[in-house]
């Protein structure tokens, strides 16, 4: 199977051409398109209906999840529903099987990598904010564990290893992922784990049990030479 993958495509409401050109080719290279959320700038369903719009003429299967811009305006639900009823995959509940592949996914959290994550520990605010990181490494570990296939597809929004960060302020690291992400794929495996978020990181690392990481956020795909609009990894 040929998986094109990409994330943070920042639809905007003037987006309809950008978008257009920078997806239009995967029909011809992949067999399925994953989403790595940032999907909007603002979270707003009236840039999703612009992403749709393109999405629907690529007629291969699409399998989503949201991210951080995503949730910018409160309309998380409202955009999932819209990505549903044109058929994309959303995995944010649930893992889908797709040809003998397994797929799972979450949008994840920040928290920081390693030693420098941060911990439950004193005042409620820190430990609020390190539930939401806990909550979505627990759901990933969810959506894991139902799957059944020997090959699995991680899909989330933030980074899951600091090494696909490195390009970004060091001073941002904690905001851009948690190794917790990267924990849960290392204990239940997985074949591959894509990503967004790190718009300057690395494109490639591996977590700390080998698992290959792609950082298949679109300005940092861009970035390269030759730019690319997504990338394509074949299992
Ligand atoms: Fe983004
Ligand atoms: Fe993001």
């Amino acid at each position: 199977m040929r998986i094109a993958a990409v994330a943070d495509l920042h639809c905007g409401i003037a987006d309809r051409e950008r978008i257009r050109e920078r997806l239009q080719s995967v029909p011809q290279v992949a067999d399925v398109l994953l989403l790595g959320g940032d999907l909007t700038n603002y979270g707003k369903p009236e840039e999703l209906e612009v992403l749709i719009g393109q999405l629907v003429k690529l007629r291969i299967p699409i399998i989503s999840i949201l991210g951080n811009h995503d949730y910018e305006s409160g309309r998380q639900q409202d955009l999932l529903h819209m990505l549903q009823g044109v058929d994309v995959r959303t995995l944010d509940a649930e893992p889908y099987e797709f040809d003998g592949i397994g797929f799972a996914g979450v949008k994840g959290f920040c928290g920081g990598f390693g030693r420098g994550e941060l911990t439950a520990f004193g005042e409620p605010e820190v430990k609020s904010f390190v539930h939401a990181s806990l909550e979505e490494s627990l759901r990933l570990e969810l959506a894991l564990g139902r799957l059944r296939q020997d090959r699995r597809v991680v899909l989330m929004h933030y980074a899951p290893i600091p090494e696909t960060a490195v390009g970004e302020a060091p001073e941002i690291f904690p905001f851009l992922g948690s190794s917790r992400l990267s924990d849960v794929c290392d204990r239940f495996g997985a074949t591959v784990i894509f990503h967004g978020h790190a718009h300057h990181g690395s494109s490639e690392g591996k977590t700390r049990g080998g698992i290959p990481v792609y950082n298949v956020a679109l300005p940092l795909l861009m970035a390269q030479k030759p730019p690319r609009s997504f990338r394509v990894i074949e299992l």
